[in-house]
């Protein structure tokens, strides 16, 4: 499974590249506007930056909802750097996108994705990932994990190669359960990637072990 990181956040971006287990970079409009990056030409250097600390797959969401305006914007993303996966949401437009940008041979990621049926639609038009939210499902009552679970039973049964990346992700459980059910990649904060470190005995054990060899060297 591949660990991609939720943030526009450089040196949270850093930190995770610097554990070693990172495998790229989701962003979005929100993320971007949370690190005050305003204007054109200031976004596409963020998403050049991101893509030099990284070595994997950056995704950049287009802003145009018509086909013609995220065709335009799209391409110019891919353009700016070999990384760039071009996020696409989960509209009729958006769908087209995907397809044209898949004859393209341009990666995409279908973002905002809810249903199971959202997700077949996002594969038959050759997304490269697809991303159910599964936080913001938790949010209104339903299961997040039970859509991943089943969005992966569907492409692994017809064979589809778009890959399950599970997004809104808040906590190490949520990475766990996605582990599980055998999501393709799951995109998270910092915070609950840090938190699969943690275990109480780990650092009681530690602590325990420290204590004897200082012991056993004084
Ligand atoms: O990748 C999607 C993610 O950024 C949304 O997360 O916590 O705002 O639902 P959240």
């Amino acid at each position: 499974m591949k660990f991609f990181i939720d943030t526009a956040n450089l040196a949270q971006i850093q930190e995770a590249q610097d554990l070693g287990i990172l495998d790229g970079v989701t962003t979005n409009p929100s993320l971007i506007a949370r690190e005050g990056i305003k204007g054109n030409v200031n976004i596409k250097q963020h998403y050049i930056d991101i893509c030099n600390i990284v070595d994997g797959d950056v995704s950049a969401e287009v802003i145009a909802t018509d086909f013609k305006g995220i065709i335009k914007e799209g391409e110019e993303l891919a353009k700016l750097h070999p990384q760039i996966v071009v996020k696409v949401p989960m509209i009729k437009e958006g769908i087209k996108a995907v397809k044209y940008f898949y004859n393209k041979g341009i990666k995409t990621n279908c973002t905002l994705v809810f249903s199971a049926s959202q997700a077949l639609l996002a594969a038959k038009a050759g997304a490269t990932y697809v991303s159910p939210f599964i936080g913001r499902l938790d949010d209104i009552g339903e299961s997040g994990i039970d859509l991943v679970a089943q969005i992966c039973h569907i492409y692994e049964l017809h064979g589809f190669e778009t890959q399950v990346l599970a997004a809104s992700i808040r906590s190490q459980k949520h990475i766990i359960q996605c582990a599980a059910v055998g999501a393709d990649v799951v995109t998270t904060p910092l915070a609950p990637i840090l938190e699969l470190l943690k275990h109480d005995l780990t650092d009681e054990g530690l602590a325990k072990f420290l204590e004897d060899h200082a012991k056993n060297n004084s």
